[in-house]
């Protein structure tokens, strides 16, 4: 199998390849790197890139609360300091020179192709064949292809359905004043650096996925794991949001990418990471299906989903990986209702977990108040970050949850992503820093934590 990303190389495209996507340093600008999708279909009508390739825009023309009135830009006009933001409303009259999702061209007979500078970054995609309305093409109304020749991380077939990429940063092209959109700790880590990630299924009685009473996760084993024979690693669970599953963290947001970077450059100890699934853990709430738009489920309450990791997923980890056994070693976080679930494990598994990103999350009162720290008074010693992005839309939930901490005199370390939507993008800033300011540091955090 011939490798279907090409950086920065010579391009010899395999001849029987339904698809490829080659990542070219050009040295010039836009971005100083140039991206080529194709993809062979001979039978489609029109092809549409879908997926999580999203509208650029820049920090003055973009707001907070009304996406209807943000700049965007198509990347061929990209300049320095221009991001990306997820857009909940493509249906909108595109602006002058604005087209998303990007089309492609036929070239060749059945041969479908589009060229974009891209700046550095992760990008998620799938191809939307003879489709009108991106909204409405997905898996299950059968439009939605996804690349066969870079195949998404997964477990099983449709847990995921988006394949991705990560395009380098240019200082010469793409650095600006007023903002830093360098995201290379997200790429590979050189040789020697690299730890391991798979999936792995456990034993969960009730479980509907991948198969009855098996449940999931992917797991995250540094380079070092299995050299040092009786060392134990801290474990850093980190939870997906709502649609999402396990394989979100690595293959939306190259998680272990940024491990390995962490760790190589001395932010942390090694870590062991491991990212569960909170849909499918019994029937109660319908089955969840990956992407698919016409069946949809309710988000398991996050006390639910907290008492089931703690009969089955927590005694199994710590049983088959050389994890830590205590608090002081051991941390939670998640992104959106996964900064639900982890402000749950703080109020409720408080005793099990010293440390807590809570990305972009989605809480709602009620929360801890004075009668809860006095009930509970773990809940003062601990490692928290609350992260959010500027353009996120639970920015006013995440305040929320910090004036609700402030109120208790409950310290955190603060991160606002100041690109940040409600994304990828986000959330592997947010995961970068919480590794950098709050991972292992010494408790109760002061303000000279996290200043290195
Ligand atoms: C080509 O497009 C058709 C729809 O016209 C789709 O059913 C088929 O799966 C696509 N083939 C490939 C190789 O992607
Ligand atoms: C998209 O799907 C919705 C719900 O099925 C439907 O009402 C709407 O007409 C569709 N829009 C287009 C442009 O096809
Ligand atoms: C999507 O959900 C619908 C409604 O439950 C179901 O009929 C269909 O088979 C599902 N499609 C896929 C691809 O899972
Ligand atoms: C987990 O179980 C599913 C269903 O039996 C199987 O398809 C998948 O390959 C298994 N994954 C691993 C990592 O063993
Ligand atoms: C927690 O576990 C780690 C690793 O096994 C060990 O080094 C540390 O001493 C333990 N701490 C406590 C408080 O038991
Ligand atoms: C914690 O547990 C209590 C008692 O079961 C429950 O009412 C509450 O919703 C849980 N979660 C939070 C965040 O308080």
């Amino acid at each position: 199998m011939i490798l279907p990303i090409f950086l920065a190389l010579g391009i010899l495209l395999p001849l029987q390849a339904f698809a490829s996507v080659t990542i070219r340093k050009t040295g010039r600008a836009p971005t100083g790197h140039e991206v080529d999708f194709r993809y062979v279909n001979t039978t489609a009508k029109r092809v549409l890139i879908g997926g999580g390739i999203q509208p650029f825009t820049d920090q003055f023309h973009t707001t907070g609360t009304s996406f209807r009135f943000n700049g965007r830009y198509d990347p061929h006009d990209y300049q320095p300091g221009d991001f990306y933001v997820s857009n909940p409303s493509p249906q909108l009259p595109a602006q002058p020179l604005y087209k998303w999702p990007y089309e492609m061209k036929a070239s060749e007979d059945g041969v479908w192709t589009y060229t974009a500078p891209l700046p550095s970054g992760i990008y998620s995609f799938a191809y939307l064949v003879n489709c009108n309305y991106a909204p409405n093409c997905s898996i299950d109304t059968g439009h939605l292809v996804i690349d066969p020749d870079l195949p998404p991380f997964q477990n099983v077939q449709g847990d995921q359905v988006a394949s991705s990429f990560q395009v380098p940063f240019d200082a010469e092209f793409q650095s600006s004043p007023e903002l830093n959109t360098n995201f290379d700790y997200a790429l590979d880590a050189p040789e020697g650096h690299r730890g391991v990630v798979k999936t792995v299924n456990y034993t969960s009685p009730g479980s509907i996925h991948p198969a009855p009473d098996v449940h999931d996760f992917s797991i995250y084993l540094p380079a070092e794991y299995g050299t040092l024979p009786g060392k134990k690693y801290p474990l850093l669970y980190l939870s997906h949001g709502a649609g999402g599953n396990g394989a979100d963290w690595e293959n939306l947001g190259r998680m272990s990418h940024i491990m390995d970077n962490l760790i190589r450059l001395g932010q942390i100890l090694p870590t062991v990471v491991v990212t569960p699934s909170f849909y499918n853990l019994d029937s109660q709430y319908g089955k969840f299906i990956y992407g698919n738009k016409s069946h949809s489920v309710p988000i398991p309450p996050a006390p639910h989903v907290r008492e089931n990791f703690e009969k089955y997923l927590f005694p199994w980890v710590e049983e088959h990986y050389d994890v830590c056994q205590n608090a002081s070693c051991r941390a939670f976080a998640g992104l959106s209702m996964g900064g639900v679930l982890t402000y749950e494990m703080f109020v409720n598994a408080t005793d099990r977990f010293d440390y807590y990103g809570m990305f972009s999350p989605a809480t709602n009162a009620p929360y801890i108040d004075a009668a809860s720290v006095a009930a509970n008074p773990g809940l003062l010693r601990k490692g928290i970050m609350v992260a959010y992005g500027l353009y996120d839309f639970v920015f006013p939930q995440a305040r929320e949850l910090q004036t609700a901490l402030d109120a208790v005199g409950i310290r955190y370390i603060n991160r606002v992503t100041p690109f940040g939507s409600h994304y990828w993008n986000t959330w592997q800033d947010e995961l970068w820093w919480f590794g950098v300011k709050v991972l292992w540091k010494p408790l109760p955090f002061g303000v000279q934590t996290g200043r290195g």
